[in-house]
């Protein structure tokens, strides 16, 4: 049995905004931001929703896989800011794409969301319950940051990943000898720690009862806190990951990981002791995008060649919760 993706897709707001215009809404520069985040530039939604980016990269994985829409089992959409609380931003998916046979809904787990739903498309192929997945990452975070406050307004940007999962029964050995699918994975959280990256929703108002506390319902972030979890726990659970798969960091190609800044995917890569230039990067040109930055790194890569069948790859991300996760895959496609 293989379970391996057959397509990815993306999809980015047109708007370019960059550390130039950032400094014309807030005190900071392109110099600062460069240097201690590696972003230069993000896309901002100037119309665009969550549900019509995920529809659009779900439209593009699925004509590389070469299956129609009415052919997919279930879709699972990780996103953290839906246009609607209901229905969920998968259903509209569904429906945008034409794709009425699939059981269809979101999870949350902030940046970490398209692991998470790659891992649990994963455990619904395994058990046989479906036998394809599309699985995606989007988000528009823009309507959820407060575009006054400096340390955040820089970070993030919008955008959708998407990646199509099939089932194969047969066991599909790579020329390295090397059998196709995911050979492991490890998820955590650690709620405890939640507040450190947080974004209210509407408190509890009702005829019984009125939230007196005020709501702050735009993200608020203690980025220090954030970088140091990010930075210990990152590489610990690859290392777990390929302990459990009884791998090494030299048995992998490319270390997929959360765009979130240059300067932790440097420490990981220190940690690990691997080779940097095995940690594609993209955040300069897109910045954060949550649970959107690895499935669109992923089709950046796989568009341009730069992943080939038989290649190992980690794919890890971090985030509110707050949330960690890594699995380890060998490409099939
Ligand atoms: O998907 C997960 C999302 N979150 C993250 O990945 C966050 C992880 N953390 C980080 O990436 C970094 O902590 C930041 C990039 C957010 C901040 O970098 P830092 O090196 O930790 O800076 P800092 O927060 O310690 O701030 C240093 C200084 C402060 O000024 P003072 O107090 O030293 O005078 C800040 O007010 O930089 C100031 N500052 C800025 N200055 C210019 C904060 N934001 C900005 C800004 N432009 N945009």
């Amino acid at each position: 049995m293989a379970i391996k993706i057959t397509g990815t897709g993306s999809a980015l707001p047109e708007k370019i905004v960059t550390n130039f215009d950032m400094a014309e809404l807030v005190e900071t520069s392109d110099e600062w931001i460069r240097e201690r985040t590696g972003i230069a530039e993000r896309r901002i939604s100037t119309g665009d929703t969550v549900s019509s980016l995920a529809a659009k990269a779900c439209a593009d994985a699925l004509a590389m896989a070469g299956k129609a829409a009415e052919d997919v089992d279930l879709i699972l959409v990780a996103t953290c800011s839906p246009e609607l609380l209901l229905p969920c931003c998968a259903c509209q998916v569904q429906s945008s794409i034409g794709a009425h046979q699939a059981v269809a809904f979101d999870l949350n787990a902030a940046c970490s969301g398209f692991l998470f739903a790659l891992n649990t498309a994963y455990a619904y192929l395994q058990t046989g319950l479906y036998r394809n997945a599309l699985i995606v990452g989007s988000e528009v975070l823009s309507k959820l940051i407060d575009w006054t406050d400096r340390s955040t307004c820089v970070l993030f940007g919008d955008g959708a990943g998407a990646a199509f999962m099939e089932l194969s029964e047969e066991d599909e050995i790579c020329e390295n000898g090397r059998p196709v699918g995911i050979e492991g994975m490890v998820m955590g959280s650690d709620g405890a720690k939640g507040m450190v990256l947080a974004c209210a929703e509407r408190a509890v108002s009702n005829p019984y009862y009125q939230e007196t506390e005020q709501v702050n319902s735009y993200v608020h972030m203690d980025g220090q806190e954030v970088y140091k979890f990010a930075t210990r726990q990152v590489p610990a659970c690859i290392k777990e990951a390929l302990e459990q798969s009884n791998l090494t960091v030299d048995d992998v190609d490319l270390f997929v990981l959360h765009q979130a800044n240059v300067r932790i995917i440097e420490s990981v890569a220190k940690r690990l002791k691997a080779d940097l230039s095995k940690f594609p990067m993209n955040l300069d040109r897109i910045g954060n995008m949550s649970s959107a930055t690895i499935p669109v790194l992923l089709d950046e890569l796989n568009r341009n060649g730069k992943i080939k069948k038989g290649d190992r790859l980690v794919l890890s991300g971090f985030g509110a919760g707050l949330t960690y996760g890594a699995s380890i895959l060998v490409w099939g496609a």
